[in-house]
């Protein structure tokens, strides 16, 4: 893509060159038509053919000024109108009258342009200069105009292509969880009626299964809540992060396997803006994974800190699993990504969106190493920090 807009652009390069230097060369030759004309009207009485030359000299639109041996200007062509001008008297005087200081300076610059045009005329050698056409001056910057203007839609192209991909791709997003969550909701309601239908039938009020089965279904109810908050902006809480964390923490570790020991440390007064059903599914797959990642006996340690003067809180989530390699540090957030048999590869990347989109935070990997374990963490904004003493 990259090597074809250079193609192009030197190929457009290119042939605006040669175009320039084609009419520089015809612009060269079209001043010494005229200078050479202007020495057969000096040189001649014969009306018609003065006529003729003046066609020929006017037909040319090279502003040019015409010396002779001591450089004092003899003739001048194309240039300002309102600095120069011909007083043409009874007498047939054909002089040129013009504003010394004008007429100097566009010299300067043509002698600065071109190499002048040598003339014999009578007893004198006149010397021709010249200076590039408006034509050819605007044709040496049209390149860079011609690019420019390319460049610019081209970006305008791209961005507007990638900005409306990228809306498409919220919208499934969007679709996708507010379906779900739709679809669930009568299921898990007649769910809930059927157990409560249950306990009067076997008058099994205090019955153990069916307290597990209710939490069940509970937490059937909290994941269709997640999936139905992910369309909206969801409202955030002022809430201690640490509780939160804590009261997660404790749901989960009773789940797992008991070769897998879990410790939670940190400031227990630090508080951020949370959405608690939304901020729990972010914790349930950090957590999730770091369990993945540990094979046989191993220990998570979530902990929490802060920076007082960035007004930050730390939540970092430490495993003693298989690690991740440095090159898929940034990976491993993409949907897709997955080294699991059974793994589907969307939990970072949703958890990334939920922290970044929803909680206005980061998630990233902040260390692994191959064999020893990984430690992500998540930065939150710091809401109010005055009642706080951050670690
Ligand atoms: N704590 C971790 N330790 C080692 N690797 C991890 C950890 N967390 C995530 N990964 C890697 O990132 C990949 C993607 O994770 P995720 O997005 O949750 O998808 P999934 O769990 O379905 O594989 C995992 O397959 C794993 O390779
Ligand atoms: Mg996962």
């Amino acid at each position: 893509m990259l090597s074809f807009a250079i193609v192009i652009a030197s190929g457009s390069l290119l042939y605006t060159n040669y175009l320039v230097r084609h009419i520089a060369q015809s612009e060269r030759t079209r001043a010494q038509v005229w200078a050479m004309s202007m020495k057969q009207v000096l040189a001649s009485d014969d009306n018609d053919f003065l006529n003729y030359v003046f066609a020929v000299r006017d037909s040319s639109i090279v502003p040019a000024i015409v010396t002779n041996d001591n450089g004092d200007i003899q003739l001048s062509r194309g240039l300002d109108a309102t600095k120069t001008f011909i007083k043409l008297q009874a007498e047939g005087n054909k002089k040129l009258k013009y504003d010394p200081a004008y007429f100097q300076s566009e010299l300067a610059y043509m002698k600065e342009q071109h190499a002048p045009i040598k003339l014999a005329v009578l007893n004198e050698h006149w010397l021709v200069y010249y200076k590039d056409s408006d034509l050819l001056r605007q044709l040496k910057f049209f390149p860079f105009i011609q690019l420019s203007v390319i460049a610019i839609f081209l970006l305008m192209a791209y961005t507007a292509f990638s900005s409306s991909r990228k809306s498409e791709q919220n919208q499934v997003w969007v679709g996708l969880a507010k379906e779900t969550a739709h679809q669930l909701g009568t299921p898990i309601s007649s769910l809930m009626a059927w157990i409560e239908l249950m306990k009067e039938k076997f008058n099994a009020e205090e019955d153990p299964l069916i307290a597990e089965m209710e939490n069940d279904v509970k937490r059937l109810e909290i994941v269709a809540d997640r999936f139905s908050k992910i369309g909206s902006k969801p409202k955030l809480e002022e809430l201690g992060v640490y509780e939160v964390v804590k009261d997660f923490v404790d749901y989960f570790r009773v789940r797992v396997s008991k070769n897998i020991s879990f410790e939670l440390t940190g400031n227990p007064h630090l508080k951020a803006g949370l959405n608690v059903p939304l901020f729990d599914w972010v914790l349930e797959n950090l957590l999730k994974n770091a369990v993945n990642a540990i094979e046989g006996k191993g220990s998570i340690h979530v902990d929490i800190s802060g920076n007082k003067i960035k007004k930050q809180v730390f939540i970092d989530v430490t495993d003693t699993g298989k690690g991740i390699p440095r090159s898929k540090f940034d990976t491993v957030f993409q949907p897709g990504y997955t080294t699991r048999k059974r793994g589907w590869g969307l939990g970072l990347s949703l958890t990334k969106r939920m922290v970044e989109n929803y909680h206005d935070g980061q998630i990233f990997v902040r260390d692994s190493e191959l064999g020893k374990g990984t430690t992500f963490r998540i930065v939150l904004k710091n809401i109010r920090h005055d009642k706080q003493t951050a670690a």
